[in-house]
């Protein structure tokens, strides 16, 4: 197996896990995950993410208090949502909603049914786990862009290490919510959370993967030196 067979078996592994086993990660996964995840590239090795992990009863009470101020309070990210989703993205963001509503058996006209899959992302979808993701609000973009960056690395090195995560803006929806919760100061944005834990193979919101587009539609080749 070369280096890229290994790395390629890794991307096709991941996935979003949307039910997890109430099994605890042992603190030493956790740090490999971070340490690993951290060798991404950033705009002057600024490394701008940090990453503030959820344990036990840590997970129990924002759990709880983030289902109750999703209940009661409206969205206000601290990194705009996007303002539309036209033509192509679009139809991947419906294809893999329908696809989640048809493998958890929920009718595509029943809205209730969506609703209550859609507040399981505030149930932290049961993981043991929350990495709620903050970067400083004065380096932009650019920022973002590189702890997107982060994100992506620590969704795979779990994968490496059999552990099932799942990026979430929906979590960070409630910006105001977490900054009080976990005293993140205000010069800092969250920009996602990651629920992660051992995944429930079994559950039927674990049972489907979603497509990419072709090649073609990807990489524009100029030139043929
Ligand atoms: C930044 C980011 C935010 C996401 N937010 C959510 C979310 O709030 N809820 C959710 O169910 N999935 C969320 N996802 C997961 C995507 O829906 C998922 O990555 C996409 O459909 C591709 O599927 P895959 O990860 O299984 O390959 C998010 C992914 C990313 C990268």
């Amino acid at each position: 197996m070369t280096d890229i067979d290994v790395l390629e078996a890794v991307l096709h592994r991941r996935h979003s896990c949307r039910a997890f086993r109430p099994d605890p990660v042992p603190q030493a996964d956790i740090e490999r995950i971070v340490t690993a995840a951290a060798r991404v590239p950033s705009w002057c090795n600024a490394q701008p993410w940090q990453v503030l992990v959820t344990r036990g009863p840590e997970t129990e009470r924002f759990r709880a208090a983030l289902l109750e101020t999703a209940m009661s309070a409206e969205p206000q990210p601290d990194m705009p949502w996007p303002e539309s989703y036209p033509d192509a993205y679009g139809a991947r963001r419906r294809e893999c909603g329908f696809q989640l509503y048809d493998a958890v058996g929920i009718a595509r006209a029943d809205k209730p049914g969506r609703a209550a899959q859609t507040m399981r992302n505030y149930a932290l979808f049961d993981a043991p786990h929350v990495a709620i993701i903050h970067a400083p609000k004065v380096l932009g973009p650019y920022g973002a862009m590189d702890t997107g960056g982060f994100v992506t690395a620590f969704t795979l090195a779990a994968t490496a290490l059999g552990i099932a995560s799942i990026p979430q803006a929906a979590v960070a929806a409630f910006a105001p919510m977490i900054h009080a919760h976990f005293d993140i100061p205000e010069d800092r944005m969250i920009l996602c959370a990651i629920s992660f834990g051992y995944a429930d193979e079994d559950h039927p919101a674990n049972s489907f993967r979603t497509r990419r587009a072709p090649l073609s539609e990807v990489l524009d080749t100029r030139g043929d030196g």
